[in-house]
């Protein structure tokens, strides 16, 4: 894998789509979401800016509908918490998920990135927003569901990190409250890295976003996601905003063991409801913190 560039190294460089060596014009489909953060063995330093804070202009327009898995979200609540009268979402990015839970009075959303947390507040005024890192936080409440989705959870690029996101989930939930989350699987981020990146024009301009992969000595994947927008100023010209993510793929026995002991299990299945395995796509689960 190369180095990676500090994000914002090539911030707002102003160029020609040929000085990139691809050609903006082929487009595909939409590609899953990318992490941010650190990744093993190195460390943004990115001083107050995090990931996404650069992409989060460019965010909805390039990246999935966000409608199907707002959809499976509801599913879920109806189905195993249908009185639920508050909600958090962990990684709630621009807020397109928490903007679709509309039968949850009190909603609560928590992100890294204040970018992205500026566009949620537009979408979902009424919301209570916070800035916050995941893996640890407290907010002084517990909620009826926590959901953290579209791979949010893979942007925590050591697995001890994913152990201390499920303990604060646990403080914050209510007894028998439900946990909602989905990762990339490590099959997933593997083809991913094998792919060539995707191209997509959109209506400011062109994105083209690069996955590398690698497995380390305990089988977990870590992928790597240039992201480089070109967005059109008029004529030839284009501004380049650069930014790189991390995703951290963990084998799926790692991840019901670390949950195993605070949750239940009612669900877990991958991108088309059967089992998961490490050739899926996804893994959704489906848990509640047990009554005491
Ligand atoms: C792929 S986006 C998903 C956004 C939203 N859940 C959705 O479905 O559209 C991932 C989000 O997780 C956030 N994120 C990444 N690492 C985080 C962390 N350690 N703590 C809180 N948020 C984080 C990013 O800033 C980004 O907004």
């Amino acid at each position: 894998m190369n180095e990676h560039t500090e994000p914002g190294s090539v911030q707002g460089t102003l160029l020609t789509p040929s000085d990139t060596g691809h050609q903006p014009g082929t487009t595909g489909p939409n590609p899953p979401a990318a992490g941010p953060g650190t990744r093993a063995g190195a460390v943004w330093h990115g001083g107050p800016m995090h990931a996404y804070d650069r992409f989060s202009t460019f965010y909805d327009a390039v990246m999935d509908d966000p409608e199907p898995r707002a959809n499976r979200v509801i599913e879920w609540i109806d189905r195993y918490s249908p009185e639920a009268r508050s909600l958090l979402e962990l990684g709630c990015g621009t807020g397109s998920i928490l903007a679709r839970l509309t039968t949850v009075p009190s909603l609560t959303g928590l992100d890294r990135s204040s970018e992205m947390l500026a566009l949620a507040r537009a979408k979902v005024p009424d919301a209570r927003l916070v800035e916050g890192d995941m893996a640890s936080f407290s907010l002084g409440e517990r909620f009826d569901v926590v959901i953290c989705v579209f791979d949010s959870l893979n942007h925590l690029m050591d697995f001890g990190d994913w152990r201390s996101m499920f303990a604060a989930v646990h403080e914050h939930l209510a007894d028998g409250g439900l946990f909602i989350f989905d990762v990339n699987t490590v099959g997933e981020l593997r083809r991913l890295g094998d792919e060539p990146p995707w191209v997509y024009d959109f209506d400011e301009g062109t994105a083209i976003i690069d996955v590398e992969f690698a497995e380390d000595a305990s089988s977990h994947g870590i992928s790597l996601w240039d992201i480089r927008v070109f967005e059109h100023q008029g004529d030839s010209r284009y501004e380049l905003h650069h930014e790189q993510i991390g995703e951290l793929g963990v084998p799926l026995p790692l991840i019901r063991a670390a949950l195993a002991t605070e949750f239940t299990l009612l669900e877990e299945s991958n991108e088309v409801g059967d089992l998961p395995t490490e050739d899926s796509i996804k893994a959704h689960f489906v848990l509640r913190r047990p009554t005491k």
